[in-house]
């Protein structure tokens, strides 16, 4: 079967919000470059399209256009630190169904302490937290980012956002997430 590319679905989009259990967990693996190499069964069905073509397929297979870039920078600068994050990411189906998730990535390491890869769990999201606080939060990173056509600049603009936003509620990336952990 052809390898659907993942920028050709990205206009359609239904509005539906897929279900799943608040007790699955969401699990894929990539390489360095963000590459899928596993992707569980709870993966699979939501995101809609066949295993051969998710397995090797870049992970903005599923990007969102409500994600703001900004986040995405957070995440890979932080994973190539070696360290790991948690991240509120909305994703797309092959449908454009989405589906929110909290987001445990992480690096992992091989014996010489190198990166060798990325993995990535992810659970069900609060809906009051979604709606009161990460919804709100993305909108304004995404309008931050508009005024920019290329996506360096609209990651710088959406992170800068995003810090002065910590600044202001004297808080840090972690310790914001963690107290919206339930
Ligand atoms: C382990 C791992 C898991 C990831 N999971 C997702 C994900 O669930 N959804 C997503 O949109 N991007 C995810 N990404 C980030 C993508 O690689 C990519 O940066 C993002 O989709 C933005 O794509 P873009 O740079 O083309 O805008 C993940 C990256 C890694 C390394």
């Amino acid at each position: 079967m052809a390898r659907v590319h993942f920028r050709e679905t990205m206009a359609q989009l239904t509005g539906v919000a897929r279900p799943f259990g608040q007790n699955e967990l969401i699990v894929t693996k990539t390489d360095l470059k963000g590459h899928i190499t596993y992707a569980n069964d709870v993966f699979i069905r939501l995101a809609g399209y066949p295993e051969d073509q998710i397995l090797g397929a870049p992970h903005c297979l599923i990007r969102h256009p409500h994600m703001p870039h900004g986040v995405f920078r957070l995440l890979w600068e932080t994973l190539e630190a070696g360290r790991e994050i948690f991240a509120f990411v909305v994703n797309r189906s092959a449908n454009g169904d989405h589906y929110w998730v909290l987001a445990h990535v992480t690096p992992s390491f091989n014996a010489s302490g190198k990166i060798t890869g990325y993995h990535s769990n992810r659970r069900a999201v609060d809906d009051n937290i979604r709606k009161n606080v990460i919804e709100p939060l993305y909108a304004s990173m995404r309008n931050a980012e508009a005024k920019y056509s290329n996506p360096k600049d609209k990651a710088e603009a959406g992170i800068s956002l995003l810090k002065t936003i910590l600044q202001q509620k004297e808080t840090t990336y972690d310790e914001f997430v963690f107290s919206l952990c339930k």
